[in-house]
């Protein structure tokens, strides 16, 4: 695990971005894991601006996003797509019928459609680069503490905690959703790079645990430890509880240095 710690969230989304234009510039027919939350909406400006500013092109770019409300109708401002549409492809030239969110209908089998949505991964050629950010427990996506760490795509009951956290977003008469189609912890393990962006004091515990605590479903995020290009990336307030920060620059400044004689090199 690469641990990355920058001044501020601006920074961390420049980071992102950078990741993401390198690998939609450089391959053919890129695949992006993408995520909803608070804290890519940030990177998603940046590659809007990219995108006017020099051309960064999302043409042959396909998605699968990590998650999406159960039995939620897409054109709901709450759904995940409406996010999605409203921070980045409506703003950039992806093709639509190239971006893919784990919807499942009431009137629809949600373990056929987690199938479904694995088989639509294996289709596209396997995630490039996924794109996380962690909840407050340690979840990614929506794999809730105890989630199997090989889970594949399919339904989940969200925390009660997760229910608060995100309730923020909801207005008192609307209804939240307490159940999700989420893209399994063992789905994300398969992406080639995994990229967790964290910022903010309140995640700074779940950081730890994920960077520094047990391999532990408790904790779904640690699940990251076992994966062969996880970079994480953190503000100073979301890295506040590391120990270990010092080592973390130091490595960074390292990592740099052989980046620069070497070049970069990305197995996408
Ligand atoms: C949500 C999403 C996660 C997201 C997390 C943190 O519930 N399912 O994918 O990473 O919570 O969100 P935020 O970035 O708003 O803190």
């Amino acid at each position: 695990m690469q641990v990355i710690i920058f001044d501020d969230a601006e920074q961390v989304a420049e980071h992102a971005a950078q990741w993401v234009s390198e690998l939609v510039e450089n391959k053919t027919n890129p695949v992006l894991g993408l995520a909803t939350g608070s804290t890519p909406i940030s990177l998603y400006k940046k590659l809007v601006e990219r995108h006017n500013e020099q051309g960064l092109s999302f043409k042959n770019v396909s998605s699968f996003n990590l998650d999406e409300y159960h039995n939620i109708d897409p054109a709901n401002p709450q759904s995940y797509r409406s996010f999605m549409n409203d921070n980045l492809f409506s703003h950039v030239d992806i093709d639509v019928a190239n971006t893919h969110l784990p919807t499942c209908t009431s009137e629809q089998n949600p373990r056929e459609q987690g199938l479904n949505y694995e088989q639509a991964i294996k289709d596209a050629g396997g995630i490039d680069l996924q794109i996380l950010g962690i909840g407050a427990n340690g979840h990614i996506g929506f794999n809730e503490p105890t989630s199997s760490l090989v889970s594949k795509t399919r339904i989940k009951t969200l925390t009660e905690q997760t229910i608060k956290d995100n309730s923020r977003l909801f207005k008192a008469d609307e209804h939240q959703p307490d159940m999700a189609m989420t893209m399994g912890i063992g789905t994300i393990m398969d992406s080639r790079y995994v990229l967790l962006m964290a910022t903010g004091e309140n995640k700074a515990d779940a950081v730890n645990d994920m960077v520094t605590g047990a391999l532990s479903a408790m904790c779904p995020a640690s699940a990251l430890q076992m994966h062969e290009n996880a970079i994480v990336i953190l503000d100073k307030a979301a890295a506040s509880k590391l120990e270990d920060k010092g080592y973390y620059q130091w490595a960074d400044k390292q990592n740099n240095k052989l980046n620069q004689q070497y070049g970069l090199y990305h197995n996408y």
